[in-house]
């Protein structure tokens, strides 16, 4: 035990220039990114960019055209994939229908530390050694189901369990190999919504816990959110940004990743630098700090939240038409009809402020200073830090 713990502790990731194909279509693009040991990273993406195959590489169970994958400083590309020292939960669960909790549970080991001869029903149990590593596993098995709170469930079979057990069998499967990374395809994907949430919470637990490398793919930027250390979002086959939720969300590197993250999501609108410091936007005058040639096309990124209500139109205010409010508990959100766009703004408000917004009156809302981000034409954040509108005083100097 002393010993695996010791390989855990230094049981990073390493991907270097990794690139599939299928049937000539590029899967993945050259992917590279290193996993500090002990970390919570989520790979996030939109269905189909390639998360799953990424992460069937780093298991050995897919070939990757070029490119290698280290774990705790190891080249495993040759390895199998029960050579690895890594465990995956996948999606679908795939417990076997006809193993009980318990035999499903403990496959993983059996297939490690016995041989093809001491897998055998009968004739196994008469080889030397197979009873006494039998029972290692069984115990293995019952302290972990006991850690899960699914001990009572071991003799029974997947069928007879809940969305929410079987998902818990999965992890437990992963678990017993003491792994020094888990490997998690949207494992929480097939249960109900407050299911979920309840899961978050207890595989995020089980990360602190365990102490050990998590490498968790998902679509659900809410996942991704609130349970990663950093977030690798992935789109066509590349790495677009890694960085911490926060980061992501403040600062992203293009506004592909600024429409990924965030409910609602961010208001994109087009505009055009005027002179110095100042833009035309859906037929107001805003004032940012960056520096963009007069005639430049921008875009304009602004989160619901980033725009309060305004008593007059003026600098750094849009104004448009109410179409209509949606009350979400202790905010509403109005969606705004704006000069020169075709969705409506989004603008995430106080309830105690809905007798203020009667559908078709005409609105004014004001660009809180923080979070206001500019997309160049190619999609790329115009500068490193936010561009931040100016305050109206600081603007009239
Ligand atoms: N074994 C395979 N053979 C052919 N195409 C595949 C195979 N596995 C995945 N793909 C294709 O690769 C793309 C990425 O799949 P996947 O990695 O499962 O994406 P994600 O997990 O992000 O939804 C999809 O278009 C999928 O159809
Ligand atoms: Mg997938």
């Amino acid at each position: 035990m002393a010993t695996q713990m010791m390989r855990n502790a230094l049981a990073g990731v390493s991907i270097h220039g990794i690139s599939k194909s299928f049937d000539s279509a590029p899967i993945l693009n050259g992917i590279s990114l290193d996993i500090r040991d002990g970390e919570f990273l989520t790979l996030l993406g939109p269905s189909g960019c390639g998360k799953s195959t990424l992460l069937r590489i780093i298991a050995g169970l897919e070939q990757q055209d070029c490119g290698t994958i280290e774990v705790a400083g190891v080249k495993v590309d040759r390895l199998r994939p029960k050579q690895r020292d890594v465990a995956m939960v996948f999606q679908s669960y795939a417990l076997y229908p006809h193993m009980t909790v318990s035999e499903n549970m403990a496959l993983p080991l059996k297939m490690r530390r016995l041989s093809a001869w001491q897998r055998l029903p009968v004739i196994g149990a008469l080889l030397p050694k197979t009873c006494a590593v039998s029972a290692e596993i069984k115990t293995e098995v019952v302290r972990t189901a006991k850690a899960l709170g699914i001990d009572h469930l071991l003799a029974h079979k997947p069928g007879q369990l809940s969305g929410g057990q079987r998902q818990r069998v999965a992890v437990g499967r992963a678990m017993v190999r003491h792994p020094a990374v888990f490997l998690m395809d949207e494992p929480l994907s097939n249960l109900d919504a407050k299911l979920r949430v309840q899961m978050r919470g207890e595989i995020k637990e089980l990360h602190r816990r365990l102490g050990v490398t998590f490498i968790y793919v998902t679509h659900d930027q809410t996942e991704a959110m609130t349970m990663s250390d950093r977030i690798a979002v992935m789109l066509n086959g590349q790495l677009a940004q890694v960085a911490s939720p926060r980061q992501i969300y403040a600062c992203p590197a293009d506004r592909r990743v600024a429409e990924l993250i965030g409910s609602p999501k961010i208001n994109l609108l087009e505009a055009t630098a005027r002179s110095e410091g100042l833009l035309t936007v859906a037929g107001s005058a805003l004032a940012v700090d960056n520096k963009l040639d007069s005639g430049s096309s921008v875009t304009l990124g602004i989160r619901p939240e980033s725009l309060q209500p305004a008593e007059w139109a003026g600098l750094n205010t849009l104004t448009g038409r109410l179409r209509y409010v949606e009350h979400v508990g202790a905010d509403l959100f109005a969606h705004v009809d704006v000069p020169g766009s075709s969705e409506p703004l989004v603008a995430r408000l106080p309830v105690e402020l809905a007798s203020n917004f009667q559908s078709d009156q005409i609105v004014h809302l004001q660009i809180r200073r923080e979070q206001v981000l500019l997309f160049s034409a190619d999609g790329r954040r115009v500068s490193e830090g936010d561009a931040r509108v100016t305050p109206l005083r600081s603007y009239a100097q």
